[in-house]
């Protein structure tokens, strides 16, 4: 079974992007065979600078590298590695209706957010049914914002199969995932960087510790018993710590002495010590791009060679050969 999934550049990355897309990411490489690629070309729908988009990308590569993604089990390449997909958009795009791609969701909220409409914007759920169809996907795990494009996919692989009056592409499925674990921010709300309530995965020091004392909490004096089931500071514990270590937690809540700014230094304590192996090894590679980009090369070619044996058959079904 092939499991593909694609993530856009865009920027650090949250402890919420952590737990929500990532680990489950990761965890993929468990499950089947995995692609995972960087979706520079879909990036480049609202990020129009050549330097911000290069170093964006470069920051999702290390990042998953360092968080534990194994380039031998995964496929894990930038998008545009694989120039292929695009031809194989134009060729799907014949066979879309208008309507399709007018309907979707995520094109509509673009706009409404004053995004300004362009082509590729527009187009962007062909250029995505392309990545999936390209590769032979069966199951694509995705959020939940784009199981509408998914569905596109699906509806644009079986119109060009019945069209050209050929299985060419797998019709795939979409697996979403629904949030796991919930990720409150400094101030309770879901985390997000467009509240600024995030903590970063690779953050400084200073300022994790800084954001983390400024967590929301009720106003409980040190004496007074505390409910760690309602605390932001213990949700965002939990998500780290062992069955034992969030029953020794809750039970210092429940009795007096304990204040929420001691809870808070043992959560710092916890997020830094978890990341700190990850940290380490994204240092080493940013010191080794080279090795990055061999990795990135490597599974790319691999990418390439599926994407081209689909592309063959699409062109001869098209009569293009
Ligand atoms: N549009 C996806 C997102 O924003 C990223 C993406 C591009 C993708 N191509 C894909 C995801 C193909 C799954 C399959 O998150």
């Amino acid at each position: 079974m092939r499991i593909l999934s694609g993530i856009q550049p865009s920027g650090k990355l949250h402890l919420g992007n952590y737990f929500g897309m990532m680990k489950p990411a990761l965890e993929l490489q468990q499950k089947g065979e995995a692609f995972l690629f960087i979706a520079n070309y879909h990036a480049l729908t609202t990020v129009m600078d050549g330097k911000l988009l290069k170093s964006a990308t470069m920051d999702v590569a290390l990042d998953f590298l360092a968080c534990g993604l194994d380039p031998e089990r995964t496929c894990f390449f930038r998008q545009s590695d694989v120039p292929e997909v695009t031809e194989l958009a134009w060729l799907l795009s014949v066979v879309t209706p208008m309507g399709l791609l007018e309907r979707c969701v995520s094109y509509k909220d673009k706009i409404a957010q004053g995004i300004s409409a362009n082509h590729g914007l527009f187009a962007y759920p062909v250029l995505m049914a392309a990545d999936i169809l390209a590769y032979q996907s069966n199951l694509v795990p995705v959020g939940r914002d784009q199981k509408q494009h998914v569905e596109v996919a699906r509806d644009i692989a079986i119109k060009f199969n019945n069209q050209f009056g050929k299985q060419v592409f797998t019709i795939p499925e979409p697996s979403i995932r629904d949030a796991v674990a919930v990720v409150p921010g400094i101030d309770g709300q879901k985390m997000s960087k467009s509240y600024n309530n995030h903590l970063e995965i690779f953050g400084d020091e200073k300022e994790t510790r800084a954001r983390i004392m400024r967590i929301v909490t009720d106003s409980k004096g040190l004496n007074d018993p505390k409910d760690p089931d309602t605390c932001n500071v213990f949700a965002l514990y939990r998500l780290f710590a062992s069955e034992a270590e969030q029953k020794a937690m809750a039970d210092r809540y429940r009795a007096p002495g304990f204040g929420y700014s001691e809870g808070k230094k043992a959560l710092f304590e916890k997020i830094w010590g978890y990341f700190e192996p990850f940290r380490k090894k994204r240092a080493e590679l940013q010191n080794n791009i080279g090795y990055v980009e061999s990795v990135l090369q490597k599974s790319a070619e691999r990418a390439r060679a599926e994407a081209r044996k689909t592309l063959k058959i699409a062109r001869e079904v098209t009569g293009l050969d």
